[in-house]
């Protein structure tokens, strides 16, 4: 189980608890949490679960797969410090306190 703080491109604070073994987009949509579409599924074929990952926390996280990287080409600004997406990566424990950040769009 992990605290995890959603934060809306307006600023608008989320914060919820996400049981492990759920992706972080999973935490979202289960939640009603606005500004994570997921398009796919969960898939990584959709990009529209992109979120800026807190500077504290990008180091933390497991790295992402060639399949991310490529999938968030297509996503809306992507930060190459900071962009996830949120369907790749598993919430565990480890992950207590994680902070992330919607873009002003999907696309
Ligand atoms: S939900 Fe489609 S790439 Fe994450």
């Amino acid at each position: 189980m992990a605290k995890i703080t959603y934060v809306e491109h307006s600023g608008t604070e989320h914060v919820v608890e996400v049981a492990n073994g759920l992706t972080v987009m999973e935490g979202a949509r289960d939640n009603n949490i606005p500004g994570i579409e997921a398009d796919c599924g969960g898939a990584c074929a959709c990009s529209t679960c992109h979120v800026y990952v807190d500077p504290a926390w990008t180091e933390k996280l497991t790295p992402m797969d060639d399949m991310e990287e490529d999938m968030l080409d297509f996503a809306f600004e992507p930060d190459p410090a900071r962009s996830r997406l949120t369907c790749q990566i598993k919430v565990t424990d480890a992950l207590d306190g994680l902070r992330v950040q919607m873009p002003e769009k999907q696309i």
